[in-house]
């Protein structure tokens, strides 16, 4: 699928170096350098620019600072990374595909169906590949997990209970103070946070999810909610040492205990040291108290989905966990599986043998990193395609949007007190 005729490196750009599009994935190709190069960059971020270009020797002629001189460059390469943010990646990805650009779309596609679906029209009209980041179909765990049900050794599915504990230091990072905070601006945090569980859950059951009906609300970080005394920054807080949302502690401190501070550290500042980060906090929006932001989206949100075959999915995310990580439970005819993304165990109880078959899934990959190995193992499989080598390449577009409209007709439920929302028909009506 190279291009031109004599190519012998497939050639990638990324629009966005931000913290998927540089630190996840460009850094990574970088590390594949006898394999692809990346051939521009553009970002509107002039720091970043600046940063990136020097540290994936570029032309200052190959990086760009607006996307209006970027798509007037022409096509810079086979594959296109879209990494900005949400509400831009219509817009983006459209001219783009008018370049005849391969995509790499950082999910969500958009936070309009209209618009997922005129995406997905777009990319079969001219025939490119567009994959999605849904990185979690990759990793070995829910590959393992996927294998077991496909296998029957659960027998048919019944039930899935599935939870996304967000953690409470990742929804003040993200969803208090950072990027997805605010729903005009981003996405509904459904979206945001959940398509990845929508479009596993779409994946591991292999059937049409029928109705969806959503509570859910944000309960906790709201001005009401601020201690006595606090104040609109942790820095000036006289009262931060009792709160465990301070984020003096959880970034500088935290800083204090690793060698090399990566994500969600370089998200508040670049090459992150403790002394950077407590200058930024002075002024970051990072550094707000977390009762005082300008922040919507809910912190805690619940699915019942329907599924073809009367199977049914009770789906949680919340807050208020440690940690951050997902677990399932699938209940089949014939056994069930318990699966915990925090210690990558899967255990099978098959019914007949009463046996507990505990699968330690670290062992199925030497990489944990990012998404639990997903993000590498996707950009090396839709590397395979591009190159002409097999590849297993789970997340295309058309596989994609199916769960976007979950999130968003669930969004549309839980604004309309849980009312039963059938996707058939939300497709309709914004197709
Ligand atoms: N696949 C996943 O699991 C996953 C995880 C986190 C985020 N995401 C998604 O990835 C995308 C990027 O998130 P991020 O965390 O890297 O955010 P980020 O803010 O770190 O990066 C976005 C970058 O886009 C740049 N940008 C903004 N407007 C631009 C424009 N008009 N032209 C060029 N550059 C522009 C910003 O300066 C920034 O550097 C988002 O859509 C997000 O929802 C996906």
């Amino acid at each position: 699928m190279l291009e031109e005729k004599g190519d012998i490196m497939l050639k990638i750009a990324i629009l966005g170096v931000g913290s998927r599009g540089a630190t996840t994935y460009g850094d990574y190709l970088m590390t594949l350098k006898d394999k692809v190069k990346i051939t521009a960059i553009c970002d509107i971020d002039l720091n970043k620019l600046a940063y990136y270009q020097k540290k994936y020797h570029l032309d200052a002629s190959s990086c760009f600072s607006n996307t209006t001189d970027f798509f007037k460059a022409g096509k810079l390469a086979d594959l296109l990374i879209i990494a900005t943010l949400d509400q831009q990646h219509y817009e983006h990805a459209m001219q783009a595909l008018d370049l005849d650009y391969h995509l790499l779309l950082e999910k969500p596609i958009s936070p309009s169906i209209e618009e997922c679906i005129e995406i997905e029209k777009k990319a079969l009209k001219k025939k490119r590949v567009v994959v999605i980041c849904h990185v979690l179909r990759y990793t070995a765990f829910y590959r393992k997990i996927k294998e077991i049900i496909d296998s029957k050794q659960l027998g048919d599915i019944v039930n899935i209970n599935s939870v996304e504990n967000v953690g409470y230091w990742h929804q003040a990072h993200s969803f208090v103070r950072g990027n997805w905070r605010n729903s005009k601006e981003t996405a509904p945090m459904i979206l945001a946070k959940c398509c990845h569980d929508t479009d596993l859950l779409n994946w591991l059951i292999g059937k049409k999810p029928l109705y969806v009906s959503s509570y859910g609300s944000l309960s906790y970080f709201k001005k009401e909610n601020a201690p006595k005394g606090s104040a609109s920054r942790c820095i000036d807080c006289p009262v931060r040492s009792q709160c465990p949302y301070d984020a003096i502690q959880y970034y500088v401190e935290g800083a204090k205990k690793l060698k090399q501070p990566g994500w969600p550290y370089d998200v508040v500042v670049l090459d992150p040291t403790p002394e950077k980060l407590l200058e930024a906090l002075k002024t970051s929006p990072y550094g707000r108290c977390v009762f005082n932001c300008d922040n919507d989206v809910v912190d805690h949100q619940v699915l019942n989905i329907q599924y073809e075959d009367q199977i049914t999915v009770a789906h949680t995310m919340c807050a208020f966990s440690k940690e951050c990580y997902r677990t399932l439970r699938v209940y089949g005819t014939m056994g069930d599986l318990i699966a915990n993304g925090l210690t990558n165990e899967i255990i099978v109880h098959p019914f007949k043998t009463g046996e507990e078959i505990v699968i330690d899934a670290t062992k199925l990959t030497n990489d944990l990193s990012g998404h639990l190995g997903g993000d590498h193992v996707m950009l090396d499989e839709l590397i395979n395609l591009l190159e002409g080598h097999p590849a297993n390449l789970d997340s295309s577009i058309e596989k994609s949007v199916m769960s976007h409209l979950v999130c968003m007709a669930a969004e549309e439920s839980r604004l309309h007190q849980g009312q039963s929302i059938s996707i058939e028909e939300f497709k309709k009506q914004h197709s």
